[in-house]
């Protein structure tokens, strides 16, 4: 049994996070989603991954300190590769497999034919979290055999994912993104396939949106009468594509949390619920509500962080008040009197109140970010 975690793809719905990044490593609860993924199929016991990712792409946009337009190399390809290196630390043994472009989850499922070698594996999506991991599925699909296995989980907007009809247990009919959904069971972004998912990929044709759809491809091993199995999953699984995701993600994740204090904490500093405090972090006279996690080498001072915030490496509060946010890497949350919440801050962002007359908002915000001001 061997994995295929997709790690390509564009992230639109994140953006601007994703202009400048990967979405499977932006961090829930200071971890990259790709991780929790990773670790998952490495506790089923699964040790050859092959990784999908995706050319470099270049983009314009401001320098947030001098206001001029540049031309950033967006390499999420080379992030991911930096991140997760060879596999090694967390017993795993990576290939990576280039996609010219993103050209549909089944597109990716034929590039990866060499790589499985006729061996049976599953496919994780990386962005998708998967609270409880992902063994007890990997061992069904062992112990029954099937052509494949798919999840599916109850959702409240069925029509943004592939949507599966069912007849009793059985899997009639699979629709990607339907307009009208005939079930509110979608499609979770964990498959398991045999080696017949090849021959399904190859007879299929790009859909309206050109891509190869893997749910046209499982449409078609069903309609060969293959024997496609559904399992409905009751914990909880998110894709984590839309920011309220992504901070519903933080928020499952942290409520487990148990406290770890190894920064630096001064006595005027109060304390409630579980903290993880990262080394080299400073923090005076704040309150701290957790759970939250503080990265390495931040400074939170004069602040209240509330709670399910994960507050990444680097970042300084000071005068602020933060509450149920993720804030990314370096940046600077400075004298704002009112609460920041439900917020997601990218790396090296500067949010600051300014003496400057006349009074007024003064921002410099890339493209397609969304600021709500009251
Ligand atoms: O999350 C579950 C849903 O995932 C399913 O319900 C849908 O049936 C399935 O099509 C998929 O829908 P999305 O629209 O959410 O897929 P997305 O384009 O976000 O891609 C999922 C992951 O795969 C993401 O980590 C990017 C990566 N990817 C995507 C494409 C299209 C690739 O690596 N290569 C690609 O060509």
């Amino acid at each position: 049994m061997k994995a295929l975690v997709l790690a390509g793809g564009r992230g639109t719905r994140l953006r601007p996070i994703t202009h400048t990044r990967a979405k499977q490593l932006v961090p829930v609860a200071n971890k990259p989603v790709l991780d929790y993924g990773l670790e998952a199929i490495a506790a089923a016991g699964i040790r050859e991954v092959g990784i999908i990712v995706s050319d470099p792409r270049e983009m314009l946009q401001p320098d947030h300190r001098t206001g001029e337009m540049v031309t950033v190399l967006v390499n999420s390809q080379a992030e991911i590769r930096a991140a997760v290196g060879d596999g090694a630390k967390l017993g795993l043994k990576v290939t990576y497999i280039e996609q010219e472009a993103p050209l549909g989850l089944a597109h990716a499922v034929k590039i990866a034919e060499d790589f499985m070698a006729g061996d049976s594996f599953v496919m994780y999506l990386g962005d998708n979290l998967i609270k409880d991991g992902i063994t007890p599925f990997v061992r069904e699909f062992e112990a029954e055999k099937p052509d494949a296995q798919i999840l599916l989980a109850k959702v409240d907007r069925p029509w943004e994912f592939g949507v599966a009809e069912l007849e009793g247990e059985r899997v009639v009919r699979l629709e990607e993104k339907p307009k009208a959904p005939k079930s509110d069971l979608a499609l979770v972004g964990v498959y398991l396939f045999t080696a017949s998912i090849f021959d399904a990929v190859r007879a299929i044709k790009p859909s309206a949106r050109g891509e190869l759809e893997i749910t046209d491809a499982i449409q078609h091993l069903i309609s060969t009468k293959r024997n496609v199995r559904s399992h409905i999953i009751n914990g909880w699984w998110k894709d984590t594509g839309r920011v309220e995701d992504l901070l519903e993600a933080n928020r499952i994740v942290l409520a487990d949390l148990q406290t770890r204090i190894d920064g630096k904490v001064d006595d005027k500093t109060v304390i409630e619920g579980p903290v993880q405090i990262g080394a080299g972090t400073v923090v005076e006279r704040a309150h701290l509500r957790g759970p939250l996690v503080i990265g390495a080498g931040a400074r939170i001072a004069d602040s209240y962080i509330g709670p399910f915030s994960a507050i990444a490496d680097g970042v300084q509060v000071v005068k602020a008040e933060i509450e149920h946010s993720i804030v990314l890497d370096r940046s600077e949350i400075r004298d704002i009197p009112q609460r920041i919440e439900s917020s997601l801050i990218g790396r090296d962002v500067v949010v600051t109140a300014s003496a400057a007359r006349p009074s007024a908002h003064r921002l410099m915000l890339g493209d397609t970010c969304r600021v709500e001001l009251s």
